[in-house]
């Protein structure tokens, strides 16, 4: 017979084991991030001591292939967690990295939404199996297929919390009201206690004049929802934004996080940034982040890429300067030709001198023909049209934007 432990004997500062937050990135929409962010703020979560779970509800398994794992339909996955009523989380999890742990996904998941919506109760399924392992992780990040169908409806359901990656352009704008009402269809029944809190900006250009008008407006109209009971009245635009980073787009081919491929780029700071903001909000520490150092070399070792330092002396040393190549300075036809001439041996050029005596000057020492310069760029200032433009894209927004 199992004894209950003595209440002075538990150690003072054991915290009771607390529920993880579970936030569905979603957005209808293709393309914008949802992936790329589940991944590198799941890593720099983990990064920050945390224990995180992420779960691939994507048919393209995109999540998956982040860790370079491309699941066979034999292995178990998302699928079977979703199917087989007898089958746990621990029969589908494996283990990226230390404190980083995924649910992955295989194409025929495309399949589930049909067979799901014969059962009875499909929409609370992943819930459910998430709360058989409650006390396990701090977090869990539910990636979300570009839709709004059964297995979304299962991420919201199993949600506390909805991001919304996006792009600070209009049409995404437009796609976030769709969006905002499929989750308040969901709070009115399935989950009423989920909310909206964070559009999460990717691929963002800080300096476009555009992109800080849609930031405003989106800003501004969830304004307007403070204080009421709308699942979107506390959301925020989540900062800072991620940068566009070719980095973040590289990664992904080698199998590896930002903080594996490329810890010092942009993209690595503002994920970084993103998770120590989320986690302040949601009482966790970030004293401690665990670094990379040298990870990016070990990669290329193991790839068998010149790490980039070393490429980048091999390109400078390989590439000729753009300006001087005759084609690319615009240099007329016979400039080639007179540079052609240059070439050879001493003893050529000597030779060549003696069959043609009525040359004066050797063509080396010749005075080289003048160069055309390239066109001018256009000019700085830009035109009156060019300068009314963000103007009337500022009212577009405003005639055209959320109205939600
Ligand atoms: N900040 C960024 N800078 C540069 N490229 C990025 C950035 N974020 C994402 N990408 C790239 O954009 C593409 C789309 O990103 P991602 O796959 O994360 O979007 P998604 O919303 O998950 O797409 P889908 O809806 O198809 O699942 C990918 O090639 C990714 O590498
Ligand atoms: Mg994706």
């Amino acid at each position: 017979m199992e004894t209950e432990p003595a209440i002075d004997a538990a150690p003072a500062h054991v915290e009771p084991p607390r529920p993880p937050v579970v936030v569905a990135l979603l957005n209808q929409k293709g393309g914008v991030g949802k992936t790329t962010s589940t991944v590198n703020l799941g890593a720099a979560l983990a990064r920050f001591g945390r224990r995180v779970l992420l779960v691939d509800l994507d048919p393209q398994s995109n999540l998956s292939l982040h860790f370079g794992v491309e699941a066979t339909p034999e292995q178990r996955s998302i699928r079977d967690l979703l199917l087989d009523p007898g089958c746990t989380l621990d029969d589908v999890v494996q283990q990226a990295r230390p404190g980083l742990d995924f649910v992955p996904a295989v194409t025929e998941l495309a399949l589930v939404e049909g067979e799901l919506a014969q059962m009875d109760g499909m929409q609370g399924i992943l819930r459910g199996k998430l709360e058989a392992a409650a006390g396990r992780y701090d977090v869990v990040l539910l990636d979300c297929p570009p839709s709004l169908g059964v297995l979304s409806v299962n991420a919201l359901t199993a949600a506390d919390e909805v991001f919304v990656p996006m792009q600070a352009h209009y049409l995404p704008l437009r796609g976030l009201e769709k969006l905002l009402q499929t989750v308040h269809l969901v709070a009115q029944g399935l989950n009423p206690s989920i909310r909206v809190t964070g559009i999460l900006l990717c691929m963002h250009d800080r300096s476009s004049g555009h992109g800080r008008a849609v930031i405003g407006e989106i800003e501004s109209q969830f304004e307007q929802f403070r204080g009421s009971d709308v699942p979107w009245a506390g959301a925020t635009v989540l900062r800072p934004p991620v940068r566009r980073n070719i980095k973040l787009a590289e990664a992904p081919s080698f199998g590896q996080t930002i903080f594996d491929y490329a810890p010092r780029c942009p993209g690595a700071a503002d994920y970084r940034e993103l998770a120590r903001g989320l986690l302040e909000r949601w009482g966790h520490a970030t004293d401690v982040f665990e670094g990379a150092p040298r990870a990016r070399a070990k990669a290329a070792r193991q790839t068998g890429r010149a790490p980039r330092a070393k490429a980048a002396k091999a390109k400078r040393v390989a590439k000729p300067k753009r300006a001087t190549t005759p084609k690319r300075a615009g240099k007329p036809k016979r400039v080639a030709k007179a540079a052609k001439e240059t070439v050879g041996s001493k003893a050529d050029r000597a030779r060549k001198r003696a069959k043609s005596p009525a040359r004066a000057k050797s063509p080396a020492r010749a005075k080289p023909p003048k160069v055309a310069k390239p066109p001018k760029r256009a000019a700085a200032r830009p035109s009156s049209r060019a300068a009314a433009r963000p103007a009337a894209r500022r009212r577009a927004i405003r005639s055209g934007g959320l109205s939600l």
